[in-house]
């Protein structure tokens, strides 16, 4: 069984101040023993909210990273520097970066590779459309764009990855998946993961992302193969995140 890992994804929100309430309610909170917490913050904040997590259980994590070590490409920030900074993780191929900014399967594999070299856990984001969901084609899109990050690595880089199942249509909307729906594409995901090495099933946290709170957590992370959560909108708010961790021990 992984261990649970709740996983707050900031996304360009927050301030300096909300870092440090973070670091403090983390550092005090009585957390369930058998979870890992991780708190997904904009590049500015990652030194500050290392420094402040410290005390606590929680990781660092980005939300990005370029898919070059270094160079000549103004603007971007490379896993190196991320992990200079206390980052342990970083989000791939979230959804909002696949549609707003363009990354496509081998985009997202090439940043995977390089969270891998900069010694970062990938936190890979899969998840299918609306309009893919009512075409049924769900999971042929979900499995994928797994196969294409897979495909790519050797077994030992696979055990790194951590997988979130966030569709698309549920994400900042409201409308969650049920855990009928969320349950039945995650074991779709444990199986392929299966196809490929039994004990990579076995072994690899499988979150649930898309209007997680602290009221359908417990329903979500009740399902077999939902071992945790990538939460955005309510992991803004300390009792919310707060909550949904405890729903999780
Ligand atoms: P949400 O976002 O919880 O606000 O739906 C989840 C995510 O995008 O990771």
């Amino acid at each position: 069984m992984p261990t649970p890992l709740i996983a707050g994804n900031w996304k360009m929100n927050g301030s300096l101040s909300l870092v440090e309430t973070f670091g403090r309610a983390l550092s005090d909170a009585d957390l369930p023993p058998q979870l890992d917490v991780a708190l997904m913050v904009p590049f500015p904040y990652l030194e500050a909210a290392a420094r402040s997590l410290a005390g606590s259980r929680a990781a660092v994590g980005a939300q990005t990273l370029s898919d070059q070590a270094s160079g000549a490409y103004t603007g971007e920030v490379s896993g190196e520097m991320l992990r200079e900074l206390g980052a342990s993780l970083v989000l791939v191929g979230h959804s909002e970066r696949r549609t707003l900014f363009g990354e496509d399967d081998t985009a997202v594999l090439a940043r995977v590779r390089r969270a891998l070299e900069a010694g970062l856990r990938p936190l890979l984001c899969l998840g299918e459309t609306l309009e893919e969901r009512d075409a049924e084609r769900s999971e042929g899109v979900v499995l994928g764009q797994l196969d294409a990050v897979l495909a790519g690595l050797d077994p030992v880089q696979r055990q790194q990855l951590v997988v979130a199942y966030e569709p698309v249509w549920a994400i900042g909307t409201g409308r969650t998946a049920t855990p009928e729906q969320a349950q039945a594409m995650h074991a779709a995901i444990r199986r392929r993961l299966a196809s490929h090495d039994e004990a990579l099933a076995e072994a690899m946290p499988l979150l649930y992302g898309g209007s997680m709170k602290a009221d359908n957590a417990a329903d979500l992370l009740a399902q077999p193969d939902i071992d945790g959560g990538l939460i955005g909108g309510a992991s803004l708010k300390i009792d919310d995140f707060l909550a949904i961790c405890q729903s999780a021990g």
